[in-house]
């Protein structure tokens, strides 16, 4: 199964090699990945910020406990979840459902009733874990994604979230970075390639209920 096999020559890329540049097409592929990734009720509640600019970058990085994934690799992808909650967003799913199938509007505007009644039903702490778990299946796409193609990245969490927001003018577009993704290739220096993965057996992983 060639999943498996892209699943076990990935690995958390710590040292990017800054002189590769992903092509435009692979990069384009990326994104397709990212933008067919499945979301609670398909409403998709987020922005995906693809960044290239170096000097955008340079501040990133220091708002990411200055690891330097995020200035080496070639480009950043930053996940951001929707902070509103505002119904627009689901009339718009909705449009984009009537348009797409060819489905009367009338026919479907009970189910974004349905929707919002049972997103308005969420405390504010619950929306957010919500709307933030979204973003990771993005992130999961684009790393299935990126092994498939021989592109390099690393899943980040460790950077200051507020800042992302204040650098990148998310607040004023009710966004908020989640997670980012540094994808590029890899240095022949970066040791960590060479190392064996490390995860549970199968036993501790798993209940078989049989
Ligand atoms: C949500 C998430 C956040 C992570 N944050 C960081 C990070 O900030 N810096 C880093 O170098 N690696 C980070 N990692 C990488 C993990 O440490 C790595 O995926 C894990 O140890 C498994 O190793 P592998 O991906 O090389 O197989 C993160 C991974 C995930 C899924």
């Amino acid at each position: 199964m060639k999943l498996l096999e892209n699943l076990n020559w990935r690995y958390a890329t710590k040292k990017f090699d800054p002189s590769k540049k992903i092509e435009q097409e692979d990069l384009g592929r990326l994104m397709e990945a990212v933008r067919l990734s499945v979301s609670s009720y398909g409403l998709q509640f987020y922005n995906v910020l693809v960044i290239e600019n170096q000097e955008l970058r340079e501040k990133l990085r220091e708002a990411s406990w200055n690891q330097a994934q995020i200035t080496d690799a070639s480009h950043l992808f930053v996940f951001c979840n929707y902070t509103s909650r505002d119904g627009r967003h689901i009339d718009e799913y909705i449009q984009n459902i009537s348009l797409t199938q060819g489905v009367p509007l009338s026919d479907i505007s009970g189910y974004g009733d349905f929707i919002k009644k049972s997103l308005s039903a969420k405390s504010d702490a619950q929306w957010h874990a919500w709307s933030e778990r979204q973003t990771y299946l993005a992130l999961s796409n684009l790393l299935l994604a990126c092994a498939d193609l021989r592109i390099d990245a690393c899943p980040m969490e460790g950077f200051e979230p507020e800042k992302y927001n204040a650098i990148l003018g998310l607040d004023k577009q009710e966004l908020n970075a989640v997670v980012i993704a540094p994808v590029g290739y890899r240095s022949e220096e970066d040791e960590t390639q060479f190392r064996k993965k490390v995860r549970k057996s199968r036993e501790s992983l798993f209940q078989l209920l049989t």
